[in-house]
């Protein structure tokens, strides 16, 4: 018997940091001492708040289906937040909660992309973003980016790949891999090219709330009323397994993303929801913020340590929990590439790291991802084990 599957899911390709974990996981089965630094997922837990809020959900039996657009006092938690955070004036019935930032990709792309249209991406980038935009039979136009425009998509860019075929533009700021930030000017100077192509932006703003040095990354609303904006519970909240994300869309569009919603998933885990109303207040942003400030002395103990060891950084990354590093002064004969090095030192150095490819095709023979989401000790272990086994070689 054959078994049927569909050329759409064919089409999407697993990630190669999966190979890598499944060789972690064997070689820690087998008493080895593995340093994870390829997992995009902070090793803080949930914040206690946050949990309380889920225990008594249950407690309280809120085991039943939300609205499909979300918990309406969750939507107005989150428009609140734009006010007091960003101070940008949002109606609740432009916020529709999902199941994370992944559920909010596969609204806005099943939305907004016909088949065989394209959405432009940056290369490197978040690689699930061509696999959504696959999904609903469309592509991506992806677009190499470099340090020069620190990674993110500019005007120019816009100017010089948009095709007949392109009708968005996808951007993510703080990106991953790259931890870079655009600022209001780009991003208004994005938003004016993507417009003057009758395109349509839509910013990823999942790791908002995680920037250092005093940087803020300003949300795409406060500089384009007609973008599509993304962000989740995952990361800066801590709750990534409680899979809980939203979206901002412009006016006109609530009543498709319901009806979406209503027949993709029927509505976000309401306990969740329930939870999530906690992540606003005053005591849970007091432990993200200690949080915040940990990230930040981790990247600037790691990036240092990695520099000492060779790795060339292009950029000093403003955001997120990643340093995406130019491996090639260790690029030889027998490590052809930066996947034979994420093996190698795997392998050799017991650090797991994720190659470049996972992030696109540009350059990415040569890149590497970092995370730093496990403690400065460790990253300083990793660091030092690398420089090690590196040397060695
Ligand atoms: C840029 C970006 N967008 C979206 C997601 C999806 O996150 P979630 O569905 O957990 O909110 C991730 C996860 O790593 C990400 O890095």
């Amino acid at each position: 018997m054959t078994r049927p599957i569909s050329h759409r899911a064919q089409a999407i390709s697993p990630f190669h940091v999966m190979d890598i974990l499944a060789q972690a996981k064997a070689l820690q089965t087998r008493g080895h001492d593995i340093i994870h630094m390829e997992v995009g997922e902070p090793d803080f837990d949930t914040p206690k708040p946050i949990i309380e809020a889920g225990i008594k959900a249950l407690e309280q039996a809120r085991t039943h289906y939300t609205p499909a657009l979300g918990l309406p006092e969750l939507r107005q938690a989150i428009a609140d937040w734009y006010q007091t955070h960003y101070k940008v004036k949002v109606s609740s019935d432009r916020i529709i909660v999902t199941p994370g930032a992944s559920g909010a990709l596969l609204l806005v792309m099943g939305a907004l992309l016909d088949n065989g249209r394209k959405v432009m991406l940056a290369d490197p980038g978040y690689p699930c973003n061509r696999h959504f935009a696959r999904f609903v039979e469309a592509g991506g136009n992806a677009v190499p980016v470099t340090a020069e425009s620190h990674y993110q998509l500019n005007a120019k860019h816009v100017e010089d790949y948009w095709d007949s075929q392109t009708s968005l533009a996808l951007v993510a700021s703080p990106s991953n891999p790259t931890g870079t930030v655009l600022t209001k000017t780009e991003l208004a100077a994005l938003s004016a090219a993507v417009k003057k192509q009758q395109g349509t932006l839509i910013v990823d703003e999942i790791y908002h709330g995680l920037t250092y040095d005093g940087f803020d990354a300003p949300t795409a609303l406060e500089v384009d009323k007609d973008a599509f904006v993304i962000n989740s519970f995952s990361k800066f909240f801590g709750m990534t397994g409680w899979r809980l994300g939203w979206l901002v869309v412009p006016e006109g569009y609530t009543e498709i993303m319901d009806r979406l919603a209503q027949n993709l998933y029927l509505a976000a885990p309401t306990m969740s929801q329930y939870a999530a109303l906690a992540a606003f207040k005053p005591d849970t942003l007091a432990t993200l913020e200690q949080r915040r400030q940990i990230l930040q002395q981790r990247r600037d103990a790691l990036m240092p340590a990695l520099e000492q060891v060779g790795f060339k950084f292009a950029v000093k990354p403003q955001g997120a929990f990643y340093l995406y590093a130019d491996c090639s002064a260790f690029l030889n004969e027998q490590i052809p590439d930066s996947m034979a090095l994420s093996r190698f030192l795997l392998k050799e150095a017991g650090v797991a790291i994720t190659p470049g490819l996972d992030f696109g095709l540009f350059e990415a023979d040569k890149h590497c991802r970092f995370a730093y989401t496990t403690s400065e000790e460790r990253l300083l272990e990793a660091a030092d084990r690398i420089g090690k086994a590196l040397n060695k070689s």
